[in-house]
């Protein structure tokens, strides 16, 4: 199994402390690990040409970074987003990588893989903002076609340090065991979901009569708009 890890932080803290408790729990079971840590290994920010939806990706002027990151994501089988909460919500340098994956969402050009992957998104938060940020990447992953997503996210109560030596260590390890096994589980049998059969198939009633000539003829070739499921 491939993890790819996109961690929105180079800090070594409270975000990267649980990455490293998730990704002991997958650790000896023949597993492939990639990371990519923001912005260390992606530092540009999407310029709203809007070139990747309307011309495609490859007229992006910073697609080949953002292409080697595709080919990762395209590869994985669980992808893990980790990011602290940074004004209430994922630091810069994680949704600067993520606004250039726009013209994967499910309204455009989305990706076959995308709905065989699980998504897991960790969060830390020195007080407030765990919930809307799970939210805003929850929706990431949804549109991007992945069909079945975690999320474990803290509430440190405390800037700096790392929190997984807190008190509280041995719940939350017994917590990362848990849900760990529960991912195990799933990416054995997975599958997906009503809500996004729900969504594909509504987004193929907008490309019967798309206003992107683009996004069209994916869908077409794709023979998604004849019957074929990416699923
Ligand atoms: C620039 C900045 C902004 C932050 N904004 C928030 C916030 O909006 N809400 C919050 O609860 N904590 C906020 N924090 C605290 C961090 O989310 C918290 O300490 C987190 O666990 C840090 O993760 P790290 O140790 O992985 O860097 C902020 C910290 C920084 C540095």
């Amino acid at each position: 199994m491939n993890i790819l890890t996109i961690i929105g932080t180079a800090h070594r803290g409270n975000t990267r402390a649980i990455v490293d408790l998730f990704l002991k729990e997958f650790e000896n079971k023949n597993n492939n690990f990639e990371e990519i840590i923001l912005p260390n290994d992606f530092q540009n920010f999407c310029l709203g040409c809007a070139n990747c939806i309307l011309k495609g990706e490859e007229k992006c002027p910073h697609f080949n970074d953002v292409n080697k990151i595709v080919e990762k994501i395209e590869k994985a089988d669980l992808i893990i987003i980790a990011t602290p909460v940074f004004v209430g919500s994922c630091t810069s340098g994680l949704k600067a990588l993520l606004d250039h994956l726009a013209y994967m969402w499910l309204v455009h050009r989305p990706k076959e893989s995308m709905f065989n992957k699980v998504g897991l998104i960790i969060t830390s938060a020195g007080g407030s903002g765990v919930k809307q940020t799970v939210k805003l990447l929850k929706s990431n992953f949804f549109y991007l076609g992945v069909p079945k997503i975690y999320n474990y996210g803290v509430t440190t109560m405390k800037m700096g340090g790392n929190y997984c030596d807190y008190k509280n260590k041995d719940k939350i390890k017994n917590q990362v065991n848990k849900k760990a096994k529960q991912i195990e589980k799933t990416l054995s049998k997975r599958k997906v979901g009503i809500k996004t059969k729900l969504f594909f198939n509504l987004f193929k009633m907008t490309q019967k009569n798309g206003w992107n000539k683009l996004d069209v003829k994916y869908w077409k070739d794709n023979g998604w708009l004849d019957g074929k499921k990416p699923y």
